[in-house]
């Protein structure tokens, strides 16, 4: 066996990783640019360090040449969502893209571990295109609300600091609290539509805001400066009444008044 270079088999991973998070960020980018809600609520990614890879292998048994083979995870991208419901649309959608095909899947939030652990697993098979090579790398997406990705992120610490074998009485914390999160996600689900509906409000204002200040400064640079200040001491009079409705009136007048503007010009 050659020595084994691990910056240049990592690599890949590191490429499949940075354009993963690309991909998934952007997914979040168009939604907040239509003021939907977006069922992604945070997105993380690493590649496993040489040393977990080694760990990892050692317990499994894997021997050295087969480590890329076997261990599908050394490329790993977290999606943490608010609710339940959002795993589901998420690993649809992740279904439905060409350029992530899952190879396999297991539901632990429909079937927890023993340890309490829930969260949605996909395996994607992703193409990199590097300076030398097209290559092919599994990468685990692991799919969770926000209350299991804190559960979940406690209990590998102790995992760690225990080396696997958590004291029973602190286990059955662990276990107790995994049911804590589980009826937190339970609770969040039967107010959903509320948040989401607050979350989409908030989104809508800020896209509005965001327009009409936009709109106030062409205004200025292109035309009466007089009647813009007018417009903006307007605009904070609107702003201060909270009504969105009275903002898109608003910002509606601004852009006919632009559209004139540019006929003038
Ligand atoms: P691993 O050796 O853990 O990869 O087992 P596996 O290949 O059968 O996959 P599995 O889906 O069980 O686990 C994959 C990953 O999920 C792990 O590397 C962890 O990040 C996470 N995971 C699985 N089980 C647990 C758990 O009990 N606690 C925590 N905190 N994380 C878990
Ligand atoms: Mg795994």
């Amino acid at each position: 066996m050659e020595i084994i270079k691990w910056n240049e088999l990592l690599s890949p991973y590191q490429l499949a990783v940075d354009e993963l998070l690309v991909k998934f960020r952007h997914v979040r980018k168009d939604y907040a640019e239509r003021g939907t809600y977006c069922p992604i609520e945070n997105v993380e990614g690493r590649v496993k360090s040489v040393y977990s890879i080694l760990d990892k292998a050692r317990k499994k048994n894997v021997s050295a040449d087969m480590i890329t083979k076997r261990l599908e995870d050394i490329a790993g991208i977290r999606i943490t969502c608010r609710f339940v419901e959002d795993i589901y649309k998420v690993s649809e959608y992740i279904k439905s893209r060409q350029d992530m095909p899952v190879s396999s899947e297991v539901d632990y939030v429909q079937s927890p571990k023993e340890s309490g652990y829930r969260s949605y697993h996909l395996i994607i098979q992703y193409t990199v295109e590097t300076a030398f090579e097209r290559k092919t790398i599994p990468v685990e997406i692991q799919i969770r609300t926000m209350a299991m990705n804190f559960w979940a992120v406690v209990e590998h610490s102790l995992q760690y600091k225990y080396n696997e074998n958590i004291p029973y009485d602190i286990r059955d914390r662990l276990s107790r609290s995994a049911e804590a999160c589980l009826a937190l996600d339970n609770e969040m689900a039967s107010i959903r539509t509320e948040i989401m509906e607050a979350h989409e409000l908030f989104q809508k204002k800020a896209n509005v805001v965001q327009s009409i200040l936009n709109n106030i400064r062409k205004l200025y640079s292109s035309g009466n400066q007089e009647q813009v200040l007018k417009l903006q001491n307007e605009f904070f009079t609107i702003y201060n009444s909270d009504n969105i409705g009275a903002l898109q009136e608003f910002n509606y007048r601004l852009e006919k008044l632009l559209a004139e503007n540019g006929e003038q010009l």
